[in-house]
């Protein structure tokens, strides 16, 4: 009974979005089997764009959206892995050269592959800034041999190459903060359009090149994978509110209506505008208005024009356009746009599909994140009982130290 217990773990994924908060407890029993006990969102308050403005608000909206989750699967938590998006992250490139002895040649170590990260990962961060991932790129050793991993090559200096995704340090303590004042811990902080790759991309997608585009609400993260790594992310300021906000101006409705108006009538299809006919009744105040079709379709074409020529230029201008086999996935709530994804495909020539992270769920693509974060939850928790130093665990240590040290000096 106890050790049915122990193997059967629940995990929280917390996507922090700017427009919605979702979260999804995952039941974890191995990295294969993973079962997705429920998910469940609310709008996001407390947050001005890609900033905290009130922190009561947002702790308080914290709490909502994690009772709900819990009310609904049953299921009680306590920390969750929290998942914050582009607008809080910068992309950065850093690579760093070592000596890998004094004179002479050695061969490449673990220890030299770390020593020459944390070089990499020092040069590449500013004082007021937390990593929050490091994607290696390549090691180079001697100036010719790229690699993914060198370990054993013999050499006498290394290079390391890192994609790093960096964030405030303030803004991470205070959304860290509003996480505990609702009444959680926090397990670790992570990208969510990463942690949405990690359930809505497959490892052979990843291996044979393929894109994958969240579009949230204030902007779009583009992570490029190629041979199994993150060769590449972007942020495109632009997201779903875009289309909101030119319908609320152009025919001066409130925010709210024009959402309702988007999500029901809004297309991102060719067709022109002129075409379009029909009008749809807005309950107003003092009665039923008419608001033609056309003015909307024009609107919304005006700004999925917009966000296509900037998709375009990120897709089309990266050096692993060619390569990317697989296409493009998509996933967030304005990927759910219809007729967005036909347009994508015609805009960029690669294939496009939705991100499926679970079968029969509603609105998948949109929960792929916290899904993929309760699943990061569980690998981290997994790789902390392995470093437990357990008899067996102490003893391999001792065998690698060993190892390590032999290569260092033999
Ligand atoms: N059915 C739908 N059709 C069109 N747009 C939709 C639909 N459902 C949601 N959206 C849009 O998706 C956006 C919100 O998506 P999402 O929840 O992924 O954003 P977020 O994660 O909160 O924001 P961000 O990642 O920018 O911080 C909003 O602009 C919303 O209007
Ligand atoms: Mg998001």
């Amino acid at each position: 009974m106890f050790r049915k217990m122990a193997q059967t773990q629940y995990f929280c994924g917390l996507d922090l979005g700017t427009h919605t908060l979702k979260a999804g407890i995952i039941c974890a029993k191995d990295e294969e089997n993973l079962d997705l006990m429920g998910v469940f969102e609310t709008r996001a308050t407390g947050f001005k764009e890609a900033s905290i403005s009130d922190i009561a608000e947002l702790s308080d909206c914290i709490q909502h959206v994690m009772q709900g989750v819990m009310q609904k699967t049953g299921i009680k938590v306590h920390a969750v892995q929290l998942g914050i998006s582009g607008s809080f992250l910068a992309v950065r490139r850093s690579s760093a050269i070592i000596p890998l002895i004094d004179s002479g040649t050695k061969v490449v170590s673990a220890f030299d592959l770390r020593k020459v990260d944390h070089q990499a990962k020092l040069l590449g961060v500013n004082l007021d800034e937390d990593i929050i991932h490091d994607f290696p790129q390549w090691y180079r050793v001697d100036d010719v041999n790229t690699s993914a991993n060198p370990a054993g090559l013999v050499g006498r200096k290394i290079e390391s190459s890192l994609l790093l995704l960096t964030a405030q340090a303030l803004r991470l303590r205070n959304l860290t903060k509003a996480v505990h004042q609702a009444g959680f811990e926090v397990n670790s902080v992570a990208f969510s359009g990463f942690a949405a790759g990690d359930v809505a991309v497959d490892k052979e997608d990843k291996t044979q090149g393929c894109a994958l585009v969240d579009i949230g609400a204030n902007i779009t993260s583009v992570i490029f994978f190629k041979n199994g790594i993150v060769g590449d992310v972007q942020f495109i300021p632009w997201g779903g509110n875009y289309i909101t906000q030119t319908i609320a101006e152009r025919l001066s409705l409130t925010v709210d209506l024009a959402e309702e108006i988007k999500k029901t009538q809004g297309q991102a299809s060719q067709s022109d505008p002129k075409e379009v006919s029909g009008e749809i009744l807005v309950k107003r105040e003092k009665g039923y208005m008419p608001i033609r079709r056309e003015a909307v379709c024009e609107a919304v074409n005006w700004e999925i024009e917009n966000f296509l020529t900037h998709l375009e230029a990120v897709v089309k201008g990266s050096n692993l356009y060619y390569q990317l086999n697989k296409g493009i996935v998509m996933v967030g709530g304005g990927s759910l746009l219809t007729g967005a994804i036909e347009r994508i495909e015609e805009r960029v020539n690669r294939p496009v599909r939705m991100g499926a992270s679970t079968p029969g769920l509603n609105n998948a693509p949109v929960y792929a994140a916290a899904i993929g974060l309760g699943r990061m939850h569980y690998l981290k928790k997994k790789q902390e009982s392995l470093n437990i130093k357990t008899p067996a665990a102490f003893k391999d240590k001792i065998v690698n130290s060993v190892r390590e040290l032999c290569q260092e000096y033999f």
